[in-house]
């Protein structure tokens, strides 16, 4: 069965049949396209185009499909161009001629966009679930280890002390804004199409907004020419995938780093590490290499659509079929890396006295000991000059900050008072940053605090 066919005299070939087709991987807007349906079924309804009969035996018609398409074979044999031909074919089965009705009045081209829509609305939800579900491990985590001081990087070298929950935070935080990312998608997602028509609006008077409320879309779209070639709304979604997949990406790139032995801060589960096949002793970090590799996957869905939508004239191009694929592939990645993230992190533990111990053994207390001279009037460049001696000299005789005397260090300056001695030690100077959104440990108390309030709140 096609949903055209009257203006044609040869039917289309096997190749081309092979080629266009979409149920093969459109089936999994089986329940989106069903759902739409039944609304699409209630406003023929109440424009007249159907009677309240015809309408009760569509709607329970359609929710006998669902029903079928829950039993395994539900597909097996079906040569339907698209999902969408399929469903009508079903209900032809079941209804009879009554079914040939359905279609008045709305195209292809909104019910695809309808479609997706309900379906990427399901799939944005579910990946803000587990994103809150990952914040709230890495809070957790966090809040196990109050006193934890490791060495911060740049250029992965070591820079300044930092409290691990502040490290963990600042995951909370890029993971926060992808969430936040989502809702801004969840908005465009979730206007209604239908009405729009092929390309020119329908000329049958239907309530848009009764049929967007009864199908949770919060309002309706405004343009039908816009309607019908527009994907914004899944490459938002794609990009807030993206962004969400560098992100766990890069957590993936340190931990992968940090539980290494040249690192040996963090033990991951056996749980989530493999072992080799060849090399008895290895406890390999695949879990968070996958993830890494899978970010991958993700920005290329991203960019597959965004390629394929550059160039298209205005309104409904059948290259437009070509959304589908990178959206449920993205989202399936998306989730699938979300999960086990969140089992990483679950199950790993920090060894505290590693980046303790990595932090004393370095110069991360360079900068206190050149602000406390600032604090003290030394302008900051010369107190930088002065502590670059200190540690230049240390280098060379093999000193470490924590081998100095007050008095040693007089010699560097008359203005290192022996008072300024103690900020030797890496957790010292992390006291003079309590400044909000800084390393200070108050300042990272009432972050986490604010954490937990903002993650109540996404659960709202
Ligand atoms: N399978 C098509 C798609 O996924 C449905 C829309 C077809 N519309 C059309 N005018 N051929 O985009």
């Amino acid at each position: 069965m096609k949903l055209w066919g009257g203006r044609f005299e040869g039917g289309p070939s096997e190749v081309f049949e092979r080629f266009s087709e979409s149920l093969s991987f459109d089936r999994k807007l089986l329940e989106p396209d069903i759902r739409g349906s039944q609304a699409f079924a209630r406003a023929l309804a109440r424009v007249g185009v159907l009677s309240e009969e015809e309408c009760r035996r569509i709607v329970e018609a359609f929710d006998g499909i669902l029903e079928d398409a829950r039993r395994p074979g539900f597909f097996d044999g079906a040569t339907d161009e698209d999902v969408h031909t399929l469903v009508i074919r079903k209900l032809k089965e079941r209804a009879g001629a009554v079914a040939d009705k359905i279609h008045t009045g709305r195209s292809r081209n909104e019910q695809v966009s309808l479609d997706i829509r309900m379906w990427v609305r399901g799939e944005i939800d579910r990946a803000k679930g587990l994103l809150a579900a990952l914040m709230e491990e890495l809070v957790r985590h966090g809040r196990c280890y109050p006193d934890a001081v490791i060495p911060g990087y740049t250029h992965l070298r070591r820079a300044q002390a930092v409290l691990w929950p502040h490290y963990m935070l600042a995951w909370f935080e890029m993971f926060a804004r992808d969430y936040e990312r989502l809702e801004q998608a969840r908005r465009r997602v979730n206007l209604l199409p239908l009405g729009s028509g092929a390309l020119a609006g329908s000329a049958f008077p239907f309530d848009r907004g009764a049929i967007a409320a009864e199908l949770g879309f919060d309002g309706v779209t405004r343009n039908s020419l816009d309607v019908s070639g527009d994907r914004d709304f899944a490459l938002d979604f794609l990009y807030a995938a993206s962004m969400t997949m560098l992100h766990l990406s890069r957590l993936a790139e340190d931990w992968i780093l940090y539980s290494s032995e040249e690192f040996g801060w963090l033990e991951l589960a056996d749980s989530v590490t493999s072992g080799s096949s060849l090399m008895p002793q290895k406890k390999n970090p695949d879990s968070l290499e996958l993830i890494r590799g899978k970010c991958g996957r993700v920005w290329g869905a991203f960019n597959a659509l965004f390629v394929t939508v550059k160039g298209l004239p205005t309104t409904y191009n059948r290259d437009l079929q070509e959304d589908k694929e990178p959206l449920f592939e993205a989202a399936a990645q998306i989730t699938a890396s979300l999960e086990m993230a969140r089992a990483v992190v679950q199950s790993a533990k920090l060894k505290p006295a590693v980046p303790a111990a990595a932090a004393e053994a370095s110069w991360v207390v360079a900068t206190d000991l050149a602000e406390a001279l600032a604090r003290a009037g030394t302008p900051f460049h010369q107190a930088h000059q002065i502590v670059g001696r200190l540690v230049l000299d240390s280098v060379k005789r093999g000193r470490k900050p924590a081998d100095w005397t007050p008095e040693e260090l007089a010699a560097f300056s008359p203005d290192f008072t022996p008072e300024m001695a103690r900020l030797l030690k890496p957790v010292e100077g992390m006291r003079t940053r309590e400044i909000p959104g800084g390393t200070g440990p108050q300042a990272v108390a009432a972050a986490l605090e604010e954490a937990e309030r903002r993650l109540q709140s996404m659960r709202g």
